[in-house]
């Protein structure tokens, strides 16, 4: 039987990224077929190269270019795609070709601090200065409309008074590693 093949989009650090590679390392059923980056110097592209998977740059112009991407997807049998730290806008092509096949990781419960620029470090700026008691990260299908798309799974951490952004980016993170690959999983074999 074919593996289901997803593509992993990703902007920075891409520890994300990394832990869905390892995840689905000897997976019988799934396999990352690329890592895809809109940023040359991407710590990313280097630890998926590391690991023996396919990394590939391309400009933010291209990236920009729906057919383009549509176009690479198609070529490389590509199932799912999946958005680990992914910072530029999804063109609408491609939103419409993989329509509920492609997955996003964001760092706070959606629709709570969504939308254009809140990401990484921002989202967290902006809910400790709100004083929220709580935070966590949604798993969500993409859509045309910013963190819009409909909800697959959200996992909260406890937030206390003295909690710094670093603070909370760890505790973020800790549930980014814990749960975001079984989740995918889950959802691509559903
Ligand atoms: C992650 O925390 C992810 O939730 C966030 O970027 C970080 C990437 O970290 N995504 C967004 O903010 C999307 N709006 P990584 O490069 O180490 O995986």
């Amino acid at each position: 039987m074919n593996k289901i093949r997803i593509a992993i989009f990703a902007s920075g650090t891409g520890s994300n990224a990394v832990n869905l590679i390892r995840f689905f390392e000897n997976d019988p059923a799934v396999e990352v077929a690329f890592v895809l980056s809109n940023k040359e110097d991407a710590k990313v592209l280097k630890s998926s190269k590391d690991m023996g998977v396919t990394a590939l740059h391309f400009s933010n112009q291209q990236v920009a270019d729906g057919t383009f991407l549509v176009d690479l997807c198609t070529k490389n049998s590509i199932d799912w795609i999946v958005l680990a730290g992914y910072l530029r806008l999804i063109p609408s092509e491609l939103i419409q070709t993989f329509k509920q096949k492609m997955v996003n990781l964001h760092p706070s419960l959606l629709p709570m601090y969504g939308g254009e620029g809140m990401h990484g470090r921002n989202v967290h700026s902006a809910v400790l200065k709100n004083k929220e008691n709580k935070s966590g990260i949604t798993i969500h299908f993409v859509n045309e409309e910013f963190d819009k798309g409909e909800v697959i799974a959200q996992f909260h951490c406890a937030l206390s008074p003295q909690d710094t952004i670093d603070d909370l980016e760890r505790k973020i993170k800790y549930l980014e590693q814990t749960y975001f690959p079984t989740v995918v999983r889950g959802v691509i074999l559903s």
